[in-house]
């Protein structure tokens, strides 16, 4: 039986949920904020790993002339929620997207599935991705191990790191902006 089944978004997405759809409309109202200021307001948006679809809602009630679409490996998630089936790790879309949300998703696939997800989410990403993944440090000191699935692949930050700039600048606050892309961040406002 899958892992992503029924039981997986009761527990994870039940009464202590690890986040839930009030807090996600928080967060996007935030990160698509950000892309405006920064003159690139989203015209299409991908919702990688999409679970319950709390992004793929707020975009359609909020920004209705928004081009969304969802994609999950779940086949129960893809049923019950309505997204199309993909698997991060082996996909990439004809076109890229200009926002692409990756949230808790990729602490899923091992090491080189998880550098090729990588590497599909820049291939799909025109402009800014929003990606959270917790690593070792949040496992171990940050993440609350009562609502988080623990038992995913735990990797450094600088793992990600070393994956993600070759793709991206890293804004913070889990915004990362695509090389090439539209987006001059000042000195000050990225990371590095
Ligand atoms: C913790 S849930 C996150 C759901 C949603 N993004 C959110 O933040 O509420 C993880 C989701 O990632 C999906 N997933 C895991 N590995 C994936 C992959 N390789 N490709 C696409 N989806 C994947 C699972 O099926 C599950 O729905």
């Amino acid at each position: 039986m899958s892992r992503f089944g029924a039981e997986y978004y009761r527990r994870f997405y039940g009464r202590d949920a690890v986040h839930n759809r009030r807090q996600i409309a928080s967060l996007a109202s935030a990160v698509h904020s950000m892309c405006t200021w920064w003159g690139v307001a989203p015209r299409s948006m991908l919702d990688v790993g999409a679970g319950p679809g709390y992004w793929r809602d707020w975009y359609r009630n909020e920004h209705p002339r928004v081009r969304v679409f969802s994609v999950d490996m779940s086949e129960h998630a893809c049923a019950r929620f309505g997204h199309e089936r993909r698997d991060i790790t082996e996909w990439r879309p004809a076109r890229p997207f200009d926002l692409v949300v990756c949230h808790g998703v990729l602490q899923y696939p091992d090491d080189a599935a998880a550098t090729r997800a990588i590497d599909n989410l820049a291939a799909a990403c025109a402009e800014v991705l929003y990606l959270e993944v917790p690593t070792t440090h949040d496992y171990d000191h940050t993440v609350d191990a009562a609502s988080t699935d623990m038992d995913v692949h735990h990797r450094s930050a600088r793992w990600y790191r070393a994956r993600l700039e070759k793709h991206f600048v890293q804004a913070g606050a889990g915004l990362w902006v695509r090389r090439g892309g539209r987006v001059l961040l000042y000195e000050l406002e990225r990371t590095r």
